[in-house]
């Protein structure tokens, strides 16, 4: 049943409290975590087919690479390891860190705004935001460990990425918001890969963050869109995009291009993103 019905099946989140945690281990406990109506589900080797895009088509020697809705980073990190040189690398997601309470023989976890996402037992693996019944059933636990026990910080970064991060301080972290404009210098790559789908945003946010995103690069800068589709046969989708103006010019796709392609090149801003340039400058 696991081998077909893959999806279904869980690791144990509480892997992540864990400080022997092994990176596939953590990795694996990144599926069951649901915050703010998007999955953390990643792997490693999730996008070799992106990866292999931006090797081809762009010199990253001294490129400041931002990676929006990296999760716990493994796929970073995939590609950080496969990187001749590169300047910064930024692993930015809106959600990195949560908070567990463990109450009796259940762990509950929070997000940073303190909601109750997900309860976890021996025999019980359940998200609130699913289901009234489990909230029922579970929420006087949950309320009850939020007012008695203190919370333990998990920082949502895998491992492997802690330890790259720690002996390399081009490799950083931080909580960025997809839709908000990116603070700082500006990267010459922005990476979004799994999040800006069809089966979390409706078409008018995707639009809304890739006109963000267009503002976010310099003229000439690149933007990769990735997705992993549940399409049995079908490999990860991808494509790299330059920034010319106020629109975005495809430079590769795959053979399959990414199911958002025709709105990222749709992405008509005019001389807006310039204006709105000078006008903050
Ligand atoms: C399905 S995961 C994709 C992880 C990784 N990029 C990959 O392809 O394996 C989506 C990620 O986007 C993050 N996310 C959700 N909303 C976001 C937002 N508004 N801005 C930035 N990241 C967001 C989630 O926390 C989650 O880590």
């Amino acid at each position: 049943m696991q081998e077909r019905l893959g999806r279904f099946f869980w690791a144990d989140p509480r892997a992540i409290l864990r400080a022997d945690a092994s990176p596939e281990e953590f990795r694996r406990a990144m599926s069951a975590i649901e915050v703010g109506g998007t999955y953390k589900i990643t792997g490693a080797n999730r996008h070799p087919g992106a990866d292999e895009l931006m090797l081809a088509n762009l010199d990253l020697a001294d490129a400041v690479i931002v990676d929006i809705g990296a999760s716990d980073g493994s796929t970073s990190l995939d590609l950080i390891s496969k990187l001749g040189g590169f300047k910064q690398y930024i692993i930015a997601d809106k959600y990195l860190r949560v908070f567990a309470r463990e109450n009796g023989r259940k762990t509950y976890f929070y997000d940073d705004d303190g909601n109750w996402i997900l309860v976890v037992g021996s025999r019980v693996l359940a998200w609130p935001a699913t289901s009234g019944f489990i909230r029922a059933l579970f929420g006087r636990g949950a309320r009850t460990a939020a007012h008695r026990v203190a919370p333990r910080e998990v920082l949502l970064l895998n491992p492997a990425v802690q330890q790259r991060m720690a002996a390399d301080p081009r490799v950083t972290a931080r909580v960025h918001d997809v839709f908000l404009p990116w603070e700082g210098q500006a990267p010459d790559v922005i990476k979004v890969a799994n999040l800006l789908r069809r089966l979390y945003f409706p078409d008018a946010d995707i639009v809304r963050a890739l006109e963000v995103l267009l503002g976010n690069l310099p003229d000439g800068g690149h933007l990769v869109i990735v997705d992993n589709p549940r399409i049995d046969g079908m490999p990860p989708r991808c494509g790299l995009y330059r920034r010319d103006g106020g629109r975005f010019v495809v430079v590769a796709e795959s053979e399959n291009v990414p199911e958002i392609s025709t709105l990222v090149t749709g992405v008509d801003l005019g001389d807006r993103t310039d204006a709105q340039r000078s006008s903050d400058a």
